[in-house]
C-alpha cells in the first residue's frame, strides 16, 4: 500500500466512526477492510447492554466480508476514540488480531492506524501478533 492508498482507506475508517453504536463506553471506532479484489468492507463497533455481546469495528468488517464470500485481504484501516474523536491511535484488540490471523497472511497484511492529527502508523500483522496460532497449525494435524 502506498501513502495515498493508506490515506484513502483511513478516510473510510474515520467516516465509519459516525455509525458506531457505543452508548456504554462512549468509544467510537470505525474500520475499513480492503480485499484482494479491491472491494472495501466497512465496520463500526456495536455495543450491547450485555457487554460481552458487543462487537469491535474490525470484526464487524471481517464478518461482513466473510459472510459475503470474501476471504482474501490486503489491509485494514482503523480509527477511534472517546466521544467520536480519534485523538490517539486505536490499535486492534487481541481478539480482532486473532480474527485477522484466520484470514490474512501475517507477513503481508497491513494494519493502518490514524489519528485526528493526520498521523499514520502502519504495522504488519506479524508485528502485532508474533508467534501466533493459526489455521496452519490445525491443518498439520489432519
Ligand atoms: N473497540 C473496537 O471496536 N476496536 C478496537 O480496536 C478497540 C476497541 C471497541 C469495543 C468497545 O465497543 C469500545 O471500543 C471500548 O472498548
Amino acid at each position: 500500500m502506498n501513502d495515498r492508498e493508506s490515506r484513502k482507506l483511513l478516510d473510510k475508517a474515520e467516516e465509519m466512526m459516525r455509525f458506531s453504536y457505543a452508548p456504554y463506553s462512549g468509544f467510537h471506532v470505525g474500520a475499513a477492510l480492503l480485499s484482494a479484489d479491491g472491494t472495501v468492507y466497512t465496520g463500526c463497533n456495536v455495543e450491547n447492554a450485555s457487554y460481552g455481546a458487543s462487537n469491535c469495528a474490525e470484526r464487524t468488517a471481517f464478518f461482513k466480508a466473510v459472510s459475503e464470500g470474501c476471504r482474501s485481504f490486503k489491509a485494514i484501516a482503523i480509527a477511534g476514540g472517546k466521544d467520536g474523536r480519534a485523538e490517539e491511535f486505536c490499535p486492534p484488540c487481541g481478539i480482532c488480531r486473532q480474527v485477522m490471523r484466520e484470514f490474512c497472511d501475517p507477513e503481508s497484511f497491513e494494519i493502518i492506524l490514524g489519528n485526528d492529527k493526520g498521523e499514520i502508523r502502519v504495522f504488519r500483522l506479524k508485528e502485532l501478533l508474533p508467534e501466533s496460532f493459526g489455521p496452519d497449525a490445525l491443518a498439520e494435524l489432519g
